[in-house]
């Protein structure tokens, strides 16, 4: 795992961004996952900004959306396609084809987590998978105590989650009690993932994610199992990790190394 630590969200998203854009420049139709929440929209709204600019060509990644609400339909003002187009597609014109959001109100719901399932294979895998962190350690709706190697399926929303949510929907008894969602094995298949976390109320969470003992009960501590895993930090999400101030190190004198070894080579 890379941990990486910025001083603000600001600084943060500005890393995930050149990490996007080295991703986007490497191949034609990149494919992206993306979750919803409040942490990753400054996160797209970076990326709507740089695609503006023209300094980076979203239009032609392939985009799927980690879960969705079940019972809701998908022009709903809560529902994840319209979370998209509010925070990202509005700025960033991707044709339909290329967007798999999961129907929340599918005749057949197996039938639809195979849909997804095998829509991402077709397409030769998640490149990037960005994910955001539940304080209870979700994964997109992976609540605590789902298998580790679980596949896009229907998960029932735990109380503490439905509490959160319902803000959002008004009321409790107005807000979704099951969504589909990529499972955690679906997850882990990507080629790259990368968990963004930011503010002190998700320091526990980052601890627990990047050293506590990988278990189902904590869902995203699964990360620490994949080959190619990056946890992007503000510092008071940071403010926990006892090697902290390592990772930092580490991570500002990578660059360092290869400038070493590229001179050293070059005699
Ligand atoms: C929701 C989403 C997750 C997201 C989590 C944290 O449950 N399904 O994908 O990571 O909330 O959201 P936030 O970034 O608002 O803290």
């Amino acid at each position: 795992m890379e941990i990486i630590i910025k001083d603000t969200p600001e600084k943060v998203a500005e890393e995930i961004l050149k990490r996007l854009k080295r991703i986007v420049h490497k191949k034609r139709h990149p494919v992206i996952g993306l979750p919803t929440g409040n942490t990753p929209k400054i996160i797209y709204k970076k990326m709507a900004e740089a695609h503006e600019r023209g300094e980076v060509d979203f239009s032609e990644a392939i985009i799927f959306a980690l879960d969705e609400y079940i019972g809701i339909p998908t022009d709903h003002p809560k529902s994840t396609k319209t979370y998209f187009k509010e925070n990202l597609l509005n700025r960033i014109d991707i044709p339909e084809k290329n967007l798999f959001f999961i129907n929340g109100t599918p005749d057949d719901i197996k039938a639809e987590c195979r849909r997804i399932e095998e829509a991402i294979r077709d397409v030769g895998g998640i490149d990037f998978q960005l994910l955001g962190v539940g304080r209870d350690g979700h994964i997109g709706f992976n609540e605590p105590g789902s298998s580790l190697r679980s596949r896009t399926r229907v998960k029932p929303l735990t109380f503490s989650t439905i509490k959160y949510l319902s803000k959002f929907f008004g009321s409790e008894e107005d807000t979704p009690r099951f969504c589909i969602t990529m499972g955690i094995g679906t997850i882990m298949d990507a080629k790259e993932v990368a968990i963004v976390a930011f503010g002190d109320e998700k320091k526990e969470a980052v601890k627990k994610c990047v050293e506590g003992p990988i278990t189902s009960a904590f869902p995203a501590s699964i990360i620490q199992m994949h080959p190619k895993a990056r946890v992007y930090l503000d510092e008071k999400a940071a403010s926990l990790l006892d090697e902290k101030e390592y990772y930092k190190w580490a991570y500002e004198n990578k660059e360092r190394m290869y400038d070493y070894l590229k001179n050293k080579k070059s005699g």
